[in-house]
Parts: structure tokens; C-alpha cells; sequence
């Protein structure tokens, strides 16, 4: 957070901040190493519904190369997203590998893991 307040001056001048909004995005494939979603997916379960996530979770899958990774997997009442369990279905019968992973930070009470899916095989799904 504060390497990001750090850097946002500077960023917003070279255009490194670019205003999009989920479930599309305007990136060309594979434009990034890392794409991030942090407090928003998962997190708003009640305000966007699962067809919502999982066009956001592919479209952020398309402009990756590598790597996407979504933190935390709660909802706003504290409590593992009802949609975790479908999306990782979807992403698995697509191909991808998914991965829960354990987080140091910890900025809402208990949210401490992230969902991180490797994107290096999406070539074998062109559905996405
Ligand atoms: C709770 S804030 C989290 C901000 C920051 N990512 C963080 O972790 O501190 C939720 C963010 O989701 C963004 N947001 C809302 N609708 C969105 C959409 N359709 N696509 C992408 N971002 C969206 C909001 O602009 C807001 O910045």
C-alpha cells in the first residue's frame, strides 16, 4: 500500500495507471507477467454475481502471461465467497492450475490467503 501511494504521482504522470473496470479490459493478450485483483473480486460477492467473477477472473487470465492473483477470497461478512468453490471448478476444467497460498499481510480480519492461477497453458483452451 505504501509503495503504491509512493509511486502513484510519478505513475499517473508516464500513464502507468490506467482506468479500466472488470469484466473487460482493453489490454491486447498476454500483455502482463502478473495481473492483480485485491479487495474487490470475492470480496463484493453480494454486489457482483458469479457470472460476473468469472468473466472478470478469464478476462484478467487473457491479459496475463503468466500468473493472476486475487486476494483475499473473502466476503464483506468475513466469510469464504460462496463463489470460490465454482470458480475454482471452472478454472481446473479449463486447465488452469490453481493454487490457495497463505498471506503475511492481513489488512481485513482473517483474510489471509490468496487465489493465485497459472495462465502458461491457456493456449489449449481459445475459449477464454
Ligand atoms: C475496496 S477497494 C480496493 C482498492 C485496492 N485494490 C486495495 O486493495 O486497497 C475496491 C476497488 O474496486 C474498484 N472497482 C469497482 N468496480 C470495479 C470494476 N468493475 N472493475 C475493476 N475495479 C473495480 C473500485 O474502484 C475500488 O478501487
Amino acid at each position: 500500500m505504501s509503495n503504491f501511494i509512493k509511486d502513484y504521482d510519478n505513475g499517473k504522470k508516464e500513464g502507468r495507471y490506467i482506468h479500466q473496470e472488470l469484466p473487460e479490459l482493453s489490454f491486447e493478450n498476454d500483455s502482463f507477467d502478473l495481473v492483480l485483483s485485491s479487495h474487490f473480486l470475492f470480496l463484493y460477492s453480494e454486489h457482483f454475481d458469479l457470472q460476473f467473477h468469472i468473466d472478470s477472473i478469464l478476462e484478467m487470465c487473457r491479459v496475463s502471461k503468466k500468473e493472476v492473483r486475487i486476494f483475499p477470497l473473502l466476503n464483506l461478512k468475513n466469510e469464504k465467497s460462496e463463489y470460490l468453490e465454482p470458480i475454482l471448478k471452472t478454472l481446473n476444467d479449463k486447465g488452469f492450475e490453481t493454487k490457495i497460498i497463505k498471506t503475511d499481510y492481513e489488512f481485513q480480519k482473517g483474510a489471509n490467503e490468496l487465489l493465485s492461477i497459472k495462465v502458461h497453458n491457456k493456449t489449449l483452451d481459445r475459449n477464454i
